[in-house]
């Protein structure tokens, strides 16, 4: 097997660096001025999580290509890291947010487009009863009241390495057993295992073990891992996870946020699972900020008395802004035209694609990693070997070597999601988007073994 020299990471990143700089003054401008007024220069601080040393500007997007204020142009396969899975600025979603943002924004009643999109969501997903949030952490926090409305119980559990959006009880880590604040966890309200248990994913014996007390309101879980490179889930896994958490009275909360990649009713659709909450949210509305979350009957007739009752404006779920006319009307138009059975045709041939390349790559270098393909996402990761779970995956990262991959993507005009190696394919990506990051791959991994 091919070796990954650390001297040569060092080297090439001096030199990639310099290449950027070179290629980035008006970005480097605007993020000198920029650190002046904003939090780390930048409006949310993951933006600095960029490969380089300040992130590119972005003048504009479109479908599948970002266009800098420098003039660089970017074959994008981060897609807002989800939220614009489906291509930047679909046609259809730009003339249906035209159309009503000229009609009304928000006015704290629904719309038509609410009742087809609920409908929508009930025949893709196959739960009854739906309901809009703005973010898919919203959408998880809300779920999560639920389930301890309907089961009276206090704990949550999840798999370590997880990530759920900003939920504070999911923003954490196992460590030698106990659940612990993540490392970027700022301000946790409250010892997290208060709250939380935590296991590793593909793990049956430990999911028991945290089931059998009786005390878990929930587990909430994403259907693969996608937040820690791709991690699938072994065979016969989901049916233990359904099994056991009917067992033991928890409610099994499936979190499709990243899984919409698997096709137009996600993973669960695929794969038949029976959840009794689902979630998702970014690629709902094309980036038009918007969630949902589906629930059972039997949660439904659980809760519907609270949602009904005087105080539902002050239950915890749900927002000012949330369910407006103008995030509906881009949801509608999202799931009639972009999110498709036949633009997932269109894709699944050119992820395979993509994931071919890459696995030759791999296999005419050497080079000691893998690929994994989850319908139209795609990863690759610096072991030979996938691993099985989330602390599995944190124990073999190589932060550097990731960091210079991005670089040098980046350098030949390809943008890959910041915090790992993966691509996502979207109905606007080409033959010639796909070779061209094989091409891109090729080259960087043929440079690291010089
Ligand atoms: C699986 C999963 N669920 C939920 C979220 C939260 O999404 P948002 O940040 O849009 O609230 C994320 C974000 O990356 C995610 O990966």
């Amino acid at each position: 097997m091919a070796r990954v020299d650390r001297a040569r990471i060092k080297e090439l990143m001096q030199k990639e660096t310099k290449q950027f700089l070179k290629g980035h003054r008006k970005s480097k401008t605007l993020f000198d001025r920029g650190r002046k007024s904003l939090l780390a220069g930048v409006p949310m601080n993951w933006m600095v999580r960029w490969a380089g040393p300040y992130p590119v500007f972005v003048r504009e997007a479109h479908g599948t290509h970002i266009m800098d204020v420098d003039g660089n142009k970017y074959l994008d396969l981060c897609l807002g890291d989800t939220g614009a899975m489906f291509g930047h600025s679909p046609k259809a979603v730009v003339d249906a947010v035209r159309k009503q943002v000229a009609k009304g924004i928000t006015m704290m009643l629904p719309t038509e487009d609410s009742v087809w999109v609920g409908e929508e969501l009930s025949r893709r997903f196959g739960l009854p009863y739906w309901q809009v949030a703005m973010t898919a952490t919203d959408a998880n926090r809300f779920s999560i009241r639920l389930a301890r409305e309907v089961t009276g119980r206090s704990k949550i559990l999840v798999v370590n390495g997880c990530y759920h959006g900003t939920v504070d009880e999911t923003l954490i880590v196992l460590e030698n057993g106990r659940v612990v604040p993540r490392t970027g966890n700022i301000g946790p309200p409250v010892d997290p295992e208060e709250t939380t248990k935590a296991i590793e994913f593909n793990d049956v014996d430990a999911l028991e073990r945290a089931l059998a007390p009786g005390d878990v309101a929930c587990a909430l879980m994403e259907p693969a891992m996608t937040n820690r490179g791709i991690i699938l889930p072994d065979k016969g896994y989901h049916g233990a996870l359904r099994k056991l958490t009917r067992r033991y009275g928890t409610l099994l909360i499936i979190d499709e946020t990243h899984t919409l990649c698997c096709g137009i009713g996600g993973y669960t659709r695929e794969h038949g699972l029976k959840p009794d909450i689902i979630t998702m949210g970014k690629p709902l509305a094309s980036g038009v900020p918007v969630a949902a979350f589906g629930i059972s009957q039997y949660v439904s007739d659980r809760v519907m008395e609270r949602i009904l009752s005087d105080g539902t404006d002050e239950s915890g779920l749900g927002g000012t802004l949330t369910g407006n006319a103008l995030a509906v009307a881009a949801m509608r138009a999202t799931l009639e035209k972009v999110i498709t059975e036949a633009n997932f045709r269109r894709m699944l041939p050119l992820a395979e694609r993509f994931e071919k390349g890459v696995k030759d790559v791999i296999r005419d270098t050497g080079v000691p990693w893998h690929v994994v393909r989850l319908g139209v996402r795609i990863e690759y990761h610096n072991t030979p070997v996938p691993p099985r779970n989330g602390g599995e995956y944190d124990a073999s990262k190589d932060h550097e070597l990731e960091k210079l991959m991005h670089l040098m993507a980046l350098n030949r005009g390809i943008l890959l999601t910041p915090f790992h190696n993966m691509a996502l394919i979207s109905p606007f990506t080409t033959i010639r988007d796909v070779d061209h990051h094989t091409s891109v791959f090729k080259e960087s991994v043929e440079l690291l073994l010089g």
